[in-house]
């Protein structure tokens, strides 16, 4: 009898330890590169080269968002939130979720370069065309709107108000372009899951449904997951769901896109390792942007210290933003120009100029032949090794490509940088790691 009964106990407790487990462990969703075949922006009839030019002349456009002073509003200038710019599509990963109860299939854009979650609601005083239905808060029976006295409706500061109905909180976010969505600040159940993984829901994600959407956006998606560092983003809201601020993805390189998805991860995941590199996350502002250290580059052996000539220090702490919306990696012009340096020494071939002008390291294949030196970017409290594909492109049958640019304005490491590394992003530790990491075989 005691036999039974203490048996009964372990299974009990194995069952709720299973549960704490997988909950602790976190839980991943595809994200679905633009272009690819599985994105609903899919052109078969654009070549590889083709996407890769739009990808970087999305890059160029993108850039502009991280400059506050260029690009903020006008119509709230003593707003503290920083003012991002949106273009077509911009970023370069959908993530698919459902929102609400039944829930509502929406495919939104990840943006590790903004915090508010939002989608297109019914009834739309004002929306671009999107392909998916609208999703409309009266059918769904988790919709809860959250009233302006709530903590959720103060971190929106300058863009909230008090609405006339219910005492509920109106945003108005607008992004440096003038695109902007406005509406109600409501609570409601987000479903992750979708064709590769089990759903899980989590309740009370506070979102923006937005009866009032313009500007640049694309009809493909129905709106924006911000997975920046602010309170208002997924990755601060999930925390409590996956046991803490720890988000991480793994990119599948892009000639790989047909047949594989890339991956991102809330919570711990099981794919981090001791090995990893970490370097930590500086804390600046805005606190949306995650700003890292970087000392140095070095090609092959040669070492190139980092430099900015606007600025009075070397190697300023948070000198680079990690983005995974941008293609290229831009560094300062100085900089810039002893990496083409140092490149062009070590590389044996032919400098060509690239015939879009949006590149400026390019060489001519020859026989096939042509080395491309290691780069390793020296991070402080860690050594990255890129691959050549995170470094270089093939452009056109014989001419490849240096996937870095200058920049007057910030530096970025774009998501070509990042493509087979496990990057583990923990907000509560401060750090960001990297683990080389086929992410095909993820
Ligand atoms: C999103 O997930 C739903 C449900 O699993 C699926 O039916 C739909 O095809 C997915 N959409 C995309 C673009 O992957
Ligand atoms: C160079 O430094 C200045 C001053 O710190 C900064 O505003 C600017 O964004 C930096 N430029 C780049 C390309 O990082």
């Amino acid at each position: 009898m005691a036999a039974i009964f203490s048996s009964r106990l372990l299974l009990f407790f194995l069952f709720t330890e299973l549960i704490n487990v997988s909950f602790a462990a976190g839980f991943s969703i595809d994200l679905i590169q633009r272009d690819c075949p599985l994105s609903p922006l899919y052109d078969p009839s654009v070549n590889h080269f083709d996407r890769l030019h739009s990808a970087f002349r999305r890059s160029f456009s993108r850039i502009h968002r991280y400059n506050p002073q260029k690009y903020s509003t006008l119509d709230s200038p003593s707003s503290s939130i920083i003012q991002s710019t949106i273009i077509p599509g911009s970023g370069e990963y959908f993530m698919n979720i459902s929102i609400g109860t039944p829930p509502v299939e929406v495919l939104g854009i990840a943006d590790t370069g903004s915090d508010l979650i939002w989608t297109q609601c019914k009834p739309c005083t004002q929306c671009f065309m999107q392909d998916p239905p609208l999703f409309d808060p009266k059918k769904s029976s988790t919709y809860r709107s959250i009233p302006c006295d709530s903590s959720s409706c103060s971190k929106l500061s300058s863009q909230a108000t008090c609405g006339s109905v219910e005492n509920s909180c109106q945003y108005s976010y607008s992004y440096g372009d003038r695109s902007f969505t406005r509406g109600n600040l409501a609570a409601e159940t987000m479903t992750f899951g979708g064709t590769h993984h089990h759903p899980v829901s989590i309740p009370s994600i506070v979102l923006g449904c937005g009866h009032e959407n313009g500007g640049t956006f694309d009809e493909s998606g129905s709106g924006l997951i911000g997975l920046g560092g602010g309170s208002l983003s997924l990755v601060s809201q999930l925390s409590k769901s996956v046991g803490g601020k720890v988000f991480s993805y793994c990119l599948v390189p892009l000639s790989d896109q047909s047949l594989h998805t890339s991956k991102i991860t809330f919570g711990n995941s099981p794919s981090a390792k001791k090995s990893a590199i970490s370097t930590p996350l500086v804390a600046k502002d805005p606190e949306t942007f995650y700003y890292v250290t970087l000392e140095a580059i070095s090609v092959g052996e040669k070492r190139l210290h980092y430099k900015n000539s606007s600025s009075k220090v070397a190697a300023e702490k948070g000198n680079i933003i990690l983005d995974s919306g941008t293609t290229l990696t831009f560094l300062p012009s100085g900089f810039f120009e002893d990496l083409v340096t140092a490149l062009e020494e070590a590389i044996n071939a032919e400098r060509v100029s690239d015939p879009s002008g949006m590149l400026s390291l390019c060489f001519k294949v020859d026989d096939g032949d042509e080395q491309i030196p290691t780069i390793t970017a020296h991070f402080s409290g860690g050594d990255v090794v890129l691959q050549p594909l995170n470094t270089f492109a093939k452009m056109e049958d014989d001419m490849f490509c240096l996937t870095m640019v200058a920049s007057e304005e910030v530096a970025i490491f774009g998501n070509m940088a990042q493509m087979n590394f496990f990057v583990e992003y923990d907000l509560d530790k401060e750090t960001v790691s990297f683990m080389p990491t086929e992410c095909t075989k993820h």
